[in-house]
């Protein structure tokens, strides 16, 4: 079924116009495991005329796609999540070695992917218009109506990560394209293979040729190309801010979608309950090694509970199992790569330089970053601050509620914050204060279920994802306004 994506020497194609064409482009990328260094392809850097051709062939295959009605174009979801689950353990090997996400997270990337998709396909059945009747707004009368429609937006840039690269692609191409737009995927070049991967599902559920192509290439190097691409109608970027602001700042009258980077804070009050909120922080802020943009990334504990809940995060780390994800059942996995290994490091260290108490870990082996717990850390601290997107967390005691919404508010981003206490009102009271797109009461902070409404405000995010309203942000209101002569 893959045969088709991949040539020999190991360098694989790109999905336009319904054909896997090889780069003309002499110039290949290798992508190596982030386990153990080994080359598993070599993926297109392409040239700009061949991304010029994706787009010529997303436009002409929109302008056929945008008719077809949308309980067929919700097929084509339907057979791709099959599909996708008939090659579930294939497809999770790749996800392991491409980005060393553990076997457990990987396989259940995948069917979420599924349900994702199916739960997409039934939402857009059952999305309906709205007539409005002139008569509400002063002066006018019952015979002016408004017959409000959706219209695809056109041509959806989808730009994917590289932490879930199966997951993070198909929460933008299953919205946009039963909404009747084409789209083109760029994968994270560290993911490039399950994103081709998952072009390929899509093809074999019968996508039309043009509705979905895919481009390959270094973000640093086309980036700015495509992103400033005419063809482009919308674009849907999940990443870094600094990617994300980059984007926002070159682009000009294209609507986007941004899912960025975060500092999500675990509140901490002194009626919590500790067992419960210890095991949501080493849940929350370990798996994946901490590379999820809605891992919790700081603790914000009130003085009182402090201590003891300190405790119980060390004794629930020791039950974290490090190592090489294709030998064994694993939390903490090596890093995607040495960069991101370097980074973590230096943010240890400065939380070392500057006293902070290191409680647990602060050792690297390779880009392998063992689970590491900082507590009294400061505000002068860079880890009060900065996305470590690593197994590293920072404890900052607070008096009270308010010095810790403070705090919290303080940061850049504002993705989601978890507050764990038994007073309902207090939780009300926090949520209310916090500037952020979720606030968790009593769990970690996390994106699901997929039809929730997932954002960011401020350096975290522009709009707003979750299936519904990711198929709203990627089409339009078409207001048909009927003058009747009564
Ligand atoms: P990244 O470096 O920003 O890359 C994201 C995507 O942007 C990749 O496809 C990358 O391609 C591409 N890219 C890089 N430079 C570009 C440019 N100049 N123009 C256009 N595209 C460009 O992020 P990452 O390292 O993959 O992911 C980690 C970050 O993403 C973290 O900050 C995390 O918080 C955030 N994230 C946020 C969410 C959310 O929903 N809020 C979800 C997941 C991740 P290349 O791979 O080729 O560079
Ligand atoms: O990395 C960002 C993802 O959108 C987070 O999703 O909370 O399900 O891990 P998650």
């Amino acid at each position: 079924m893959f045969n088709c994506i991949q040539c020999e020497d190991n360098i694989f194609r790109n999905l336009i116009d319904g054909q896997w064409i090889i780069s003309k482009n002499e110039e290949f990328i290798e992508i190596t495991s982030p386990i153990d260094g080994s080359l598993i392809g070599k993926i297109p850097a392409m040239a700009k005329e061949e991304v010029d051709f994706a787009f010529e062939s997303s436009k002409a295959a929109q302008l056929k796609w945008k008719s077809i009605p949308v309980s067929e174009r919700a097929e084509i979801l339907y057979k791709a999540a099959d599909i996708l689950l008939q090659y579930s353990d294939e497809l999770t090997e790749i996800m392991i070695r491409e980005i060393g996400k553990d076997k457990k997270s990987s396989k259940s990337e995948i069917s979420r992917t599924a349900d994702f998709m199916r739960f997409t396909a039934d939402t857009a059945k059952n999305m309906s218009g709205e007539s409005i009747p002139g008569d509400s707004f002063p002066g006018f009368n019952r015979n002016k109506i408004s017959v409000v429609t959706r219209e695809p937006l056109g041509v959806v840039l989808a730009i994917s990560p590289f932490n879930y690269p199966v997951n993070l692609s198909a929460s933008k191409i299953a919205p946009a394209i039963v909404a009747g737009n084409s789209v083109i995927l760029k994968p994270a070049t560290q993911g490039s293979l399950c994103g081709l991967y998952l072009a390929r599902v899509f093809e074999e559920a019968g996508i039309p040729k043009g509705v979905l192509n895919t481009i390959t290439g270094k973000g640093s190097e086309i980036g700015d190309y495509i992103v400033t691409h005419p063809g482009v109608n919308f674009i849907n970027f999940t990443g870094s801010t600094e990617v994300g602001t980059k984007i926002s700042r070159i682009t000009s009258m294209v609507p986007l979608l941004m899912e960025l980077g975060g500092k999500d804070a675990a509140i901490v009050l002194e009626d919590a309950d500790l067992d419960l909120t210890a095991s949501n922080i080493v849940a929350g802020g370990y798996s994946y090694s901490g590379q999820r943009c809605t891992a919790v990334k700081r603790i914000l504990v009130v003085n009182k509970v402090a201590d003891k809940l300190v405790e119980k995060v060390k004794e629930k780390m020791n039950n974290l199992k490090v190592g090489n994800p294709l030998e064994k059942d694993v939390d903490i996995v090596p890093l995607i790569n040495s960069k991101a290994a370097d980074f973590v490091c230096e943010l240890i260290k400065d939380a070392s330089d500057k006293g902070a108490n290191l409680i647990v870990g602060g050792n690297r082996e390779g880009n392998l970053i063992y689970p590491t717990l900082f507590d009294n850390v400061t505000l002068d601290m860079r880890l009060a601050w900065e996305e470590p997107f690593g197994p590293v967390l920072p404890i900052i005691r607070v008096r009270d509620k308010d010095e810790a919404i403070e705090i919290a508010n303080k940061s850049e981003y504002g993705l989601q914050s978890a507050v764990f206490t038994e007073n309902i009102n207090d939780a009300f009271y926090i949520a209310d204060k916090l500037d952020v797109g979720t606030v968790q009461v009593n769990n970690k902070t996390e994106r699901g279920p997929d039809h929730f409404p997932f954002l960011g405000v401020k350096a975290s995010g522009i709009g707003t994802q979750g299936i519904r309203y990711s198929i709203e942000s990627m089409s339009r209101p078409k207001a048909t306004v009927i003058n009747l002569t009564r």
